[in-house]
């Protein structure tokens, strides 16, 4: 048992409240953090006139050298400490001597740990925005080769309208780039340095906590010390923006699942990212992307763990915030892993063009565009609707779609109907007369596409 606080006990700490206590089996996680925050803090103590020159150097050069030996292996991490930040100071002063003994003046760990949790989540969310941004550039490109990629669209996953391959990836593009906006959003908002807030308020030392908040690229200090140690929203913020885009991710698996089903093989996944069965040799399943609408759990599990501990806590901290780790620690690695994952997936699946436009043949899709040639030709829409209903039901008695129908059947349910009726609801002209913002028609596609390289670029 290793601590910092022994002095005003008499007993030692019971193993297993000790063991209760402790973080360092994963708060080790930031030690780089952790040392890069007492850096910044003793650079700010020398120059505010706290630490001399010569104590901050020797400091300073003892930080580093822990940094080395952790990352090379040749000092190792025990769990006979009970935090990192205890683990790194003893470590200093075993270094160093007596100076180590002043790296935590002006300091609690409070604000510390906040420091350290605000800068390892900050990392990682740069990291989430770079698989964002990844996966958005692969949407990108199958939205430039799939314009002309004929698809059912749907509702109630039954077949509605036909719609291009291009438009349907368009739909996740704009879920992913409100994603990424959030991401952006949150950095914003969370970008601002608790340290020098002390256990919650402020301390006496002449602290320059601009210059601090510099050191480590923050915006500026936080502007309320009880605040600062008690504040997780950014957590909180993060994992919701971590749940949104599982949850994206989680309905783009389910239709990669349905595409790839037997029934439909609107897509073949890669052997590299598909699994066999143990007895059935023809089975070639897709797990990944059932992996990932299954994680989808644990990180909607986060957000409402950091939830419910984060709502009876009086002010300021508390230890039930210790609480904020695993969780976080967890869904950071899960959404990072499925994002990964999921865009090697999109990207080596190939497309089975001809099933798709095959199914956007049948099943009516078709039917929304007959009415609107009645439409055209001055019947009322109401009555169009009830005209090709009866189509529809004397196709599906004949077995035949509305293209297969003579010019004779079509006059015989109404005289409005010409010769030009095939051309007007052929799959193309479907798709084609269909050109306003943000529909799937040619122009109105490329104009999109247009739109998101520039977006793109601008990255
Ligand atoms: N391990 C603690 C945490 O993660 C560090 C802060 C401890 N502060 C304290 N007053 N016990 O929250």
């Amino acid at each position: 048992m290793a601590q910092l606080w022994g002095g005003r006990f008499t007993k030692e700490t019971d193993q297993l409240v000790y063991n209760f206590n402790a973080s360092i089996s994963f708060d080790q996680k930031f030690y780089k953090q952790d040392i890069r925050g007492s850096i910044a803090h003793v650079t700010m103590l020398a120059a505010s006139g706290i630490l001399t020159e010569d104590e901050k150097n020797k400091i300073i050069d003892g930080l580093n050298g822990i940094l080395n030996d952790v990352e090379s292996g040749k000092l190792e991490i025990s769990d006979k400490y009970e935090d990192i930040h205890s683990f790194v100071e003893a470590n200093l002063i075993d270094r160093i001597g007596d100076e180590g003994k002043k790296l935590h003046t002006g300091r609690s760990r409070n604000d510390q740990v906040a420091l350290d949790m605000k800068l390892y989540t900050r990392d990682e969310l740069l990291e989430v925005k770079g698989l964002v941004i990844s996966l958005i550039k692969e949407l990108h490109q199958l939205m430039k080769a799939n314009v002309d990629t004929y698809m059912p669209g749907f509702t109630h996953l039954q077949k509605a309208q036909p719609v291009t391959f291009a438009h349907h990836i368009g739909a996740y593009m704009e879920m992913f780039k409100r994603d990424l906006s959030r991401i952006n959003d949150i950095f914003e908002r969370m970008n601002y340095c608790p340290l020098g807030a002390g256990a919650l308020a402020g301390t006496t030392y002449p602290l320059d906590r601009e210059l601090t908040a510099k050191l480590l690229d923050f915006n500026g200090p936080t502007l309320n010390s009880m605040d600062s140690v008690s504040d997780r929203d950014y957590i909180i913020e993060m994992l919701s923006a971590f749940a949104t885009i599982m949850m994206h991710l989680s309905r783009f698996s389910e239709e990669i699942i349905i595409w790839n089903s037997n029934e439909y093989q609107f897509i073949e996944l890669d052997d590299a990212y598909s699994t066999g069965s143990s007895i059935m040799p023809q089975k070639k399943n897709p797990d990944i992307a059932e992996l990932v609408r299954g994680k989808t759990g644990r990180v909607y599990g986060a957000l409402s763990s950091i939830l419910t501990t984060m709502k009876g806590i009086p002010l300021a901290y508390n230890k039930d915030m210790q609480e904020d780790k695993e969780l976080t620690f967890d869904a950071i690695d899960t959404v990072k892993g499925c994002l990964a994952l999921f865009t090697g997936m999109i990207k080596t699946m190939k497309l089975n063009k001809a099933n798709m436009e095959k199914s956007a043949m049948n099943g009516f899709t078709n039917a929304t565009d007959a009415a609107d040639y009645l439409v055209n030709h001055g019947v009322p829409f109401r009555d169009a609707h009830g005209i090709v209903g009866q189509l529809v039901l004397y196709c599906i008695e004949k077995d035949k779609s509305l293209l297969d129908m003579s010019l004779d059947e079509y006059k015989s349910i109404s005289p409005v109907f010409e010769n030009d009726i095939y051309d007007a609801i052929s799959l193309k002209a479907c798709v084609e007369k269909r050109n306003t913002i943000g529909a799937p028609g040619k122009e109105a596609i490329e104009k999109v596409i247009s739109i998101n390289e520039d977006y793109i670029n601008s990255l």
